[in-house]
Formats: C-alpha cells, structure tokens, sequence
C-alpha cells in the first residue's frame, strides 16, 4: 500500500481452550481472569490487571469490531475470534498486549487457551463490494 498501512487487516484466529485446567478452577478463580462475574455478569469493581478488558483497553489500542464464535465438542473445544479494524495495527498491539510483550503484564486468557492459527485478512466493506458489482 503506498500508504505503508496493509490493506490484510482483519484478524482470524483459532482458539482451542484447555478444558481440564479451566474446569479445575474454582468459579471465583474463573471471574477473576473474565472480569465478571458469574451468575448476573456484572463487571468486578476491581478488575485485575491480566483481565481481558484490562489489557485490550479500547481507549489506549483503539476500536475493533470483535467476535468470538464457538466450535467443537465438549471435550475439545476453543472459540474463533475475528477482530475486523480500519487498522492493523490496532489488532497487532491488542495481541501483543495479550502476549505480555509490551506492558509486562500477559492476559490470564492465554493461560487457558492458544491460538492454533491466525492470519489478517482483506474483507471489502458492504459499499465497496455493492460499488464494484453496480459497474
Ligand atoms: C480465546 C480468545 C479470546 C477470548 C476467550 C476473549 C475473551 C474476552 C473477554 C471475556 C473479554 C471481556 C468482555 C467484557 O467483560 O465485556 C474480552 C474483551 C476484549 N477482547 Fe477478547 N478474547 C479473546 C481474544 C481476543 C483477541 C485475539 C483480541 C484482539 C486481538 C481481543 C480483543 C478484545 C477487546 C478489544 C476487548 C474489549 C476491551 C474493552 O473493554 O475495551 N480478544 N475478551
């Protein structure tokens, strides 16, 4: 791009989840690395600082559209998660910010599961893609 922006930058990523190692937390362990709690989902008023929210803050990184999508059995399962953004970048320093490699602090999310694949991908926005088949 001339730019310097890629134009590849919605993030795809295949998450399995590590089932036995969750399910042998306590609920109360689970809600401190959701950030939630359990029974009504109400947000904890002291969030810890390996939250998902806490380290994928939108103000600091900027907006995303994100969605995480189930797949598999009950013994082997995980989520896709698709990030869509105008921006790369955003996503790349969400990801790095889950790894633990810029703020020192990793997600407790990635303790309970891995990302199996990830690739950015161009998808063309409704406009472009009813622009391109009026012509
Ligand atoms: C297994 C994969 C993932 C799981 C299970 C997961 C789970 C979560 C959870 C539980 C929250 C808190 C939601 C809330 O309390 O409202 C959250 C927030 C968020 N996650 Fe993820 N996430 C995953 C992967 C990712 C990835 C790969 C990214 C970006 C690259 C991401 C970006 C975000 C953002 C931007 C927020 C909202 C932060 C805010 O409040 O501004 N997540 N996620």
């Amino acid at each position: 791009m001339p730019d310097g922006h890629s134009a590849e930058r919605d993030l795809l990523q295949k998450w399995n989840h590590d089932v036995t190692a969750w399910e042998s937390l306590t609920v109360a362990q689970r809600e401190q690395v959701i950030g939630r709690a359990k029974a009504d989902s109400t947000e904890l008023s002291n969030k810890p600082a390996d939250s998902p929210v806490a380290r994928n803050d939108q103000d600091t990184f900027g907006k995303i559209f994100r969605r995480n999508m189930p797949y598999g059995t009950v013994t082997d399962h995980g989520t896709m998660f698709v990030g869509f953004s105008a921006d790369q970048q955003r996503l790349e320093a969400m990801l790095e910010s889950m790894a633990g490699v810029t703020g020192g602090v990793r997600d407790a999310l990635t303790r309970y599961t891995r990302p199996l694949t990830g690739a950015y991908y161009f998808v063309p926005s409704t406009e472009s893609l009813r622009r391109i088949s009026s012509e």
